[in-house]
């Protein structure tokens, strides 16, 4: 078996000769070499180096000098440069224990998925190196928001901000990842609909030095969040802003052509609920529908809730008038963003459910 170990470093020199001993111990069997992929500015391009000439294994360092992309770059330029198509990254400090690289490797070689990630909230994983209570939290409610809005990607993956994993390459479609710091399992599985297994692991203490882990991370990863939702949303959104001047428009003309307006009116909304509906199936959700109920079950949510929806905004404004004196058309406004979101939100965790 031929394998490629992709270590993404910044500032891990007092860390790398330990890896590198128990990288080469672990890989008894499998045909490995290591890729660093170093924006260090301290002395670990040199520690690298002196190892590489004694190791056991194929130790290569590419050293960077402009960080594109932080961790998540450096990792798609490693996967770039690999010699192997079999993939594995993981971090520097030793937080991910190499020993347990063969058990990655024997879920990979069970056969049928693309990719093996390690979790640390899979039943016996534990996220016990975290370092403090405040960044389990943070890492628990990431997760738990991340896995929310990615409902059918993320189904059966339990910890998709992990660094520990393993890949075929050829499974990855690099063109289209736009790495943005820590978060570059997220990114590869929200872009592409890959068979993951996960296996669990025990994210342990560092060897050495300390996390790199920022409030600037945490900005990088909300933007990367919207980004990789932000498509759909969009799309959602300019749809229905087409849909609201049909249904204008259709008003309009059967008014014109002598109708009642409250007829026209329910016909306008109608014919453009049900023209939303055929334009989002074909443009938004397209990749979702597959994994979702029938058509007709989804129509009939659709539908359905865009009528209630429609219903229940007329007594809303009527309450923000009343009770908050706001003017009707500030009350009719904000009913309709509310509306949006919770219509978005809706058809992405219901109507297009798994
Ligand atoms: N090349 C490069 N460039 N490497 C980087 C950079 C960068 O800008 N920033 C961090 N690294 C390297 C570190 O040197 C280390 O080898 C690895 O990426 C992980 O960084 P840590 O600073 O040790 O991160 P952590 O332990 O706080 O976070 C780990 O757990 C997170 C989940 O809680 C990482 O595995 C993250 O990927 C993971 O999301
Ligand atoms: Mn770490």
């Amino acid at each position: 078996m031929q394998l490629s170990i992709i270590v993404p470093t910044y500032n891990e020199a007092p860390n790398v000769t330990e890896l590198v001993r128990r990288i080469a111990a672990a890989m008894t069997g499998v045909d490995a070499e290591i890729v660093f992929v170093d924006d260090s500015t301290d002395a670990t391009a040199d520690v690298v180096h002196e190892v590489a000439a004694s190791a056991p294994l194929p130790v290569r360092l590419i050293h960077r000098d402009v960080a594109t992309g932080g961790l998540g770059g450096a990792v798609v330029e490693g996967m770039r440069a690999a010699q192997n198509d079999l993939c594995l990254v993981m971090d520097g400090d030793l937080q991910h224990p190499p020993e347990d690289i063969p058990i990655l490797l024997r879920r990979f070689a069970a056969g049928d998925v693309d990719l093996v990630a390690a979790s640390r909230y899979l039943h016996d994983g534990s996220a016990q190196g975290l370092a403090d209570r405040t960044r389990v939290l943070v890492s628990r409610a990431s997760t738990m928001i991340t896995k929310a809005m990615f409902p059918i990607r993320l189904r059966d993956v339990s910890d998709p901000m992990t660094g520990f994993f393993l890949l075929d390459r050829r499974a990855v479609d690099y063109a289209g990842l736009k790495p943005r710091g820590f978060k570059i399992l997220l990114e590869i599985l929200a872009r592409k609909s890959l068979r993951v297994a996960e296996v669990p692991f025990r994210f342990a203490d560092r060897f050495a030095g300390e996390s790199k882990a920022s409030f600037r991370q945490g900005v990088n990863f909300l933007v990367q969040l919207t980004g990789l939702r932000f498509g759909k949303m969009s799309l959602f959104a300019i749809i229905g802003g087409l849909g609201a001047i049909a249904n204008l428009a259709i008003m309009w003309a059967l008014i014109e052509l002598g109708m009642h307006y409250i007829p026209a009116a329910i016909i306008g909304a109608e014919v453009t609920i049900i023209g939303n509906f055929i334009l989002q199936e074909r443009f938004v959700f397209q990749d979702m529908k597959g994994e979702a109920s029938g058509i007709w079950s989804r129509f009939a949510k659709s539908v359905g809730f865009n009528n209630g929806e429609a219903l229940v905004r007329i007594p809303v404004i009527a309450l923000l008038v009343n009770t908050w004196h706001l003017s009707s058309i500030i009350a009719a406004a904000i009913t309709l963003v509310l509306a949006f979101i919770v219509r978005f939100m809706f058809h992405s965790l219901v109507v297009y459910a798994p």
